[in-house]
């Protein structure tokens, strides 16, 4: 889990030993409250280290200070900030994962409510949450460990704000999150062979601990409900699928819930139309959209958040056997509608079309949001760093997109126009499960599409982001858990009441 971070907060003042990080805008001056805690000597040795090593206080640099005996402090750690205009929309989550990784293995004194910067409550959260995410790295698996190194040795933090005791509350519901991500990131980052199917369900299930009410569904139930495009897809492994839904009621009864749906392929073979070998090991991955469901259930269970929300996660693994589904079958999903395979590799767009039809018949939700690492179309058309979105509904995409801006995890919309619908009309059955190499991100919507009735839907292709995707100050992950801060933004922001 997160390598021992720990985060605690206090007032400005004398700080004993351990680093002091200082935060200086462009124009290099200490602010006045800064000065007189460090001490006009400390302040002329930042000035001077400054000079000498060409130090302008560009946003997220960094400058180390040693300094002489006679101080308490051990170090200095000069952060800088940038211009008026950049201090202006600073990311406090960003700068948190920034100086997380200038001091790690170490205990620091971060004057965060000096400076010019002046830092709220949630300014504070929101720079922990960056610390704790940027802190995380998966090892488990490493049996020599960095045992005699720094990094090793966990970091101590103390925020130094106006108001502790404010800054110390607003941090619990960002401490949630950020667990949330953390669960999202482990359970992406998890070997195929260990994280299959049912074991995945297991860990879906601890959500019981935060009062969650977690319901399994085994490959039995699974036959029961008619679930014949999810079941397809499972045939060609010997480990059995699950599909879990999870119901976190912190509204009234009354209130319908909002639904957030993922696909959770633990590996993704391609099955008989078996993927190239290089970087095959990539589709352990496949599963982000349902490991996203999990954590933002997790989140909003931790921080007791004032919404119904069901979770749902249709749990495979895609695999060539004997028995596997093959191009040319159909099948006969939940909503009756038939199915030709074309390519048991389009395999996600299966799962979900009979997890949406059964959440949505059976929990009648508000909206729908689903997640899913789709299609390598949707790479080639955004690239790394955005998720595409796909909408029935302009005021929910327009939500998402506003989460999106607001958090970092950002979004771009793409159309669905009838065109796209038309591309997977097939000779035999009702549709086919692809559309042919042109607009496969789009296609791919398309026919998620065919499953939703008259609700708000959205549908998010988050193949480029969940994993392998660009670092960024708050992420070293390989598996990014992308997503749980943009859906607990969401339902921050509108749905809790
Ligand atoms: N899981 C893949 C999509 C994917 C690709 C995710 C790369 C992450 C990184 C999905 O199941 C898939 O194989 N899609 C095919 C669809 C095609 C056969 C129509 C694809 O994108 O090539
Ligand atoms: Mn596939
Ligand atoms: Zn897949």
């Amino acid at each position: 889990m997160a390598d021992g971070i720990t985060i605690a907060f206090g007032p400005l003042g004398p700080v004993g030993q351990g680093d002091l990080v200082l935060f200086v805008g462009d124009d290099l001056l200490l602010a006045p409250a800064l000065v007189r805690t460090v001490g006009q000597a400390a302040a002329d040795l930042v000035a001077r280290a400054a000079a000498s090593e060409r130090f302008k206080g560009k946003s997220l640099s960094a400058l180390s200070v040693p300094v002489p005996a006679g101080l308490d402090v051990d170090r200095l750690v000069v952060i800088g900030l940038g211009s008026e205009k950049d201090r202006a929309k600073l990311d406090w989550a960003a700068l948190g994962g920034f100086t997380a990784a200038k001091v790690a293995g170490r205990t620091a004194h971060v004057a965060l409510g000096a400076s010019d910067l002046e830092a709220s409550a949630q300014n504070a959260a929101d720079f922990a949450l960056g610390a704790r995410l940027r802190s995380y790295s998966f090892d488990r698996y490493k049996t020599r460990k960095k045992s005699e190194t720094e990094e090793s040795k966990g970091t101590n933090l103390t925020l130094m704000v106006a108001d502790p005791a404010a800054a110390e509350a607003a941090a619990k519901a960002t401490d949630a999150v950020a667990e949330g991500v953390v669960l999202a990131r482990e359970l992406v980052n998890e070997p195929p062979n260990v994280l299959y199917p049912a074991e995945f369900a297991r860990r879906a299930e601890e959500l019981t601990k935060l009062g969650v009410e977690v319901e399994v569904l085994g490959p039995g139930k699974l036959e029961a409900l008619g679930m014949g495009a999810l079941l397809a897809v499972a045939r060609g492994s010997v480990k059995e699928p699950r599909v879990v839904i999870m119901r976190w009621n912190g509204a009234d009864a009354a209130e319908a819930p909002i639904a957030f749906i993922g696909k959770g392929v633990c590996f993704d073979s391609g099955g008989i139309s078996i993927k190239s070998a290089g970087g095959m090991e990539d589709m352990k991955g496949d599963m982000g959209g349902a490991a996203c469901v999990v954590g933002t259930l997790h989140a909003l269970a931790t921080r007791k958040a004032k919404v119904n929300v069901v979770g749902a996660i249709g749990i495979v693994e895609n695999m060539p056997d004997g028995d596997s589904y093959r191009p040319g079958d159909i099948v006969t999903s939940m909503s009756g509608q038939t199915i030709e395979v074309i390519n048991t590799d389009a395999e996600g767009r299966l799962v979900l079309a009979d997890v949406i039809w059964h959440v949505q018949g059976a929990y009648k939700p508000k909206f729908m949001i689903d997640l899913a690492t789709l299609t390598g179309a949707i790479i080639v058309a955004l690239g790394q760093d955005i998720a595409g979105l796909f909408s029935n509904d302009d005021s929910l995409a327009a939500k998402l997109t506003a989460a999106g801006e607001a958090t970092g995890e950002a979004v771009w919309r793409m159309p669905l126009i009838p065109a796209y619908d038309k591309a997977i009309d097939s000779k035999f059955a009702d549709m086919k499960n692809t559309g042919g190499r042109h607009g496969g991100a789009a296609t791919a919507a398309s026919f998620i599409k065919r499953y939703v009735n008259d609700v708000p839907w959205a549908h998010l292709d988050i193949a480029g982001v969940a994993m392998s995707s660009s670092t960024s100050e708050i992420n070293r992950s390989w598996g990014a858990g992308w997503g749980v801060r943009l859906l607990d933004r969401l339902v921050r922001d509108h749905y809790e009441g």
